[in-house]
């Protein structure tokens, strides 16, 4: 007898949704494929209804890949890709009233606002669904998506047209051309109730919260589905828009309201930043009678020329932030640690915990961070321990309860030991994490960069996830990130083919094959994040890729910054953003012969793409420029990023490779340098004319 769904763990769940979409994979081979049933069609359906249910209360668990997003043994067509025409960004976060100060005084700074000059911002709740885009072109909806990666979503046109607040056509006789509205989705409280009152009614698990409920119930294949769930939708933002048609984030909010949609009743506008901590905690006071979850206020800098200088860093606006609720917490005890080993070999503590309901959340994990933390909190096996969760954020463990320790609990003894291959594990000097020094001897870690290689933001192969990387490892598939692209020429010629294992069959080895086909090109700062190393995230990828345009120029740039001075070195520190310690570890990456190898045995499967810049019209685009001296119509912070925006790399020393010097008063070795150097120099006013903005 299965045990009730609201009484399982996300964990539990977890277990039992992988071992359910492999039984039905399994049957669906033997059924389609194989015309060969097991089970009658009643076992089937029963099977079917559980991994149903279990994704119905656990939404997270709605892969591309599970059965239920497929038909037959077909692949899910699931959603079509959408790129969105601009990124959809998220926000940074503010955890009490001074960070919010400091983000209005980095504000004032980026656009050397005097103290006297007010900023107005308009304060809105922050609420919590989950983030849609609507493309209208002459006003009429022409597609739909969830926000993904930030850069594509998934296409679910049809499933937000279901939504009465979502207009197929806009109204009014100003909607500009293309206009794409951005804002939330999510379930009213009541609706959620309701919702979930008819889902136990039916025999199904209810939802653990209305995030949950509205994101079940919009990626649905089956749109009908969505259709029966009273889904809403507040505008609060906007992508590609063809002629603004306000000067304001209010007149923004306006205007979208015009057009047929319903932005958020509690927006306030204030002069000051009392006044907005003033609103934050009205609006706090008034979340439990709010008809819809809110977990905090977003301030957006009103004025839209502002936020246009602000621009935007790792994928946040500079111009807003989130200012979150206090986290929700609760109390439980801390069963055991466990040692999780990183690709870069980090070992990371983990609290397994007595599962608990943290804010409508089954938590039963938290992270320790590091082993000072757990000294720190002298945190130990049996205690009682706060755990809290903010958001999307991991949870974590706030403190221990003293007066509940168990008499002989011991001080928790971190492993010098690496859990997985027995190597030492060390600390460098001023670190605070410690690593398996197995390197790739270390099973863990090169798991975990087999992993890392073809998660979401590396190759993203559809069907190819974490768990089916680390089960082709387990059977000897898979060892480095090439065998992904061999697979196919190998399986033709084994014993053992994939087609005949426990949860493949024909079909869905033939759409594997095709899904690694489709992912044989792949652009630069993809490729560099993929590899997986240490310090090199998406931000830092994408600033090498497009500093040296191609895997070539940079590999060799690599062999001839190795010796850490001279020219080629230099240029890798002068990147704005990559440091010594940036530049050192891809440095030692490309030292090592086993690094080059795998990149080069993967060349000799993949085209890697060079970096395109974006704004190829820009006439500054591909230009290395240094600004020098004091300027004095913008901060040097914006002079930067309105550069970097227009496709120029920013230096931040003259060299033979800079082509142009921006000079204002007072430049000074710089400018000499350039000077002898012959590379061009230019003031401000001609600078911001070329990059066509007006010297005021
Ligand atoms: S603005 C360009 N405004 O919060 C700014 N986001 O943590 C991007 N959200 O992905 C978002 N209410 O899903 C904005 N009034 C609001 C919001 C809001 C909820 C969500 C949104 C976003 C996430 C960022």
């Amino acid at each position: 007898m299965d045990r009730a769904v609201s009484d399982l763990t996300v964990d539990e769940a977890s277990a039992e949704h992988a071992a359910l979409a492999k039984d039905i994979l399994a049957h669906d081979e033997r059924y389609y494929a194989k015309d060969a049933p097991t089970v009658s069609d009643a076992e089937y359906d029963s099977l079917r209804q559980r991994l149903l249910d279990l994704e119905a209360r656990f939404p997270e668990l709605i892969t591309p890949d599970s059965p239920s997003q497929r038909v037959g043994t077909a692949p899910a067509s699931g959603f079509g890709k959408v790129t969105h025409a601009r990124p959809m960004l998220s926000l940074g976060n503010a955890f009490n009233d001074d960070d919010l100060r400091d983000f209005v005084e980095r504000v004032r700074r980026f656009l050397g606002l005097g103290e006297g000059e007010s900023i107005q911002l308009i304060a809105e709740p922050k609420i919590d669904g989950l983030s849609g885009s609507l493309r209208y072109e002459k006003g009429k909806l022409v597609v739909g998506a969830t926000r993904g990666d930030g850069q594509v979503g998934e296409d679910i046109t049809r499933n937000l047209l279901t939504l009465d607040d979502i207009p197929e056509q806009l109204e009014g006789d100003k909607v500009p051309e293309v206009f794409e509205v951005r804002g939330e989705v999510y379930m009213a409280k009541p609706d959620f109730f309701a919702l979930n009152e008819k889902q136990v009614a039916a025999g199904k698990a209810p939802f653990a919260n209305p995030r949950n409920a509205a994101a079940g119930s919009l990626r649905q294949l089956d749109v009908e589905i969505t259709k029966s769930r009273p889904l809403r939708f507040f505008a609060y933002a906007w992508g590609e828009v063809s002629a603004l048609p306000a000067a304001s984030q209010q007149g923004m909010l306006d205007a979208m309201a015009g057009f047929g949609f319903q932005v958020n009743p509690e927006t306030t506008s204030c002069s000051t930043v009392d006044e907005a901590l003033e609103t934050y905690r009205r609006i706090e006071a008034m979340r439990a009678d709010l008809p819809y979850d809110i977990d905090g206020v977003v301030y957006k800098v009103d004025r839209l020329d502002w936020q246009d200088r602000l621009g935007m860093v790792s994928r946040a606006p500079r111009w807003a932030i989130a200012h979150k609720f206090p986290a929700e917490q609760a109390t439980t005890v801390l069963n055991d640690i466990d040692i999780q080993v990183g690709r870069t070999g980090s070992l990371t503590p983990v609290a397994k915990l007595e599962p608990v309901t943290v804010g409508g959340v089954v938590v039963s994990n938290a992270t320790l961070h590091n082993e000072d933390e757990i000294a720190r909190k002298d945190v130990r096996i049996g205690d009682t321990v706060v755990v809290q969760r903010a958001g999307d954020v991991i949870p974590q463990i706030v403190r221990v309860v003293e007066e509940k320790r168990p008499k002989d609990a011991q001080p928790y003894e971190f492993p010098k030991l690496c859990p997985v291959c027995g190597s030492h594990a060390e600390r460098e000097e001023g670190e605070v994490v410690r690593r398996c020094t197995g390197g790739l001897i270390c099973e863990a870690q090169r798991v975990e960069r087999l992993r890392h290689f073809v998660s979401r933001n590396a190759f993203d192969i559809d069907g190819l996830g974490e768990k089916q990387v680390a089960a082709f490892w387990e059977d000897g598939r898979i060892s480095a990130p090439a065998d992904i692209f061999k697979l196919e020429a190998v399986e033709s010629k084994s014993d053992t083919p994939l087609a005949a294992t426990e949860g493949w069959g024909e079909k869905s080895v033939e759409n594997l094959f095709a899904a690694i086909d489709a992912r044989r090109e792949i652009s630069l700062d993809r490729f560099l994040y993929a590899l997986g190393i240490r310090h090199i995230g998406q931000e830092n990828a994408r600033l090498i890729a497009k500093n040296y345009g191609s895997l070539k120029t940079l590999t060799d740039a690599m062999e001839e910054a190795q010796a850490r001075e001279g020219d080629a070195y230099q240029a890798l520190i002068d990147i704005d953003g990559i440091g010594p310690k940036v530049a050192d570890a891809l440095l030692a990456f490309f030292a090592e012969a086993h690094n080059r190898d795998i990149v080069d045995d993967l060349l000799t499967q993949v085209t890697v793409d060079d970096y395109e810049v974006e704004t190829t019209d820009s006439p500054v685009a591909g230009l290395t420029v240094v600004f020098t001296g004091s300027l004095e119509k913008m901060t040097r912070s914006e002079a930067k990023a309105r550069a970097e925006a227009l496709g120029a790399k920013v230096a931040g020393s003259v060299s033979k490779k800079t082509d142009l010097v921006v000079a204002g008063p007072g430049a000074g070795s710089k400018l000499k340098k350039a000077n002898d150097l012959g590379v061009e120099v230019v003031d401000e006013d001609e600078w911001l004319e070329r990059i066509r903005i007006a010297p005021s």
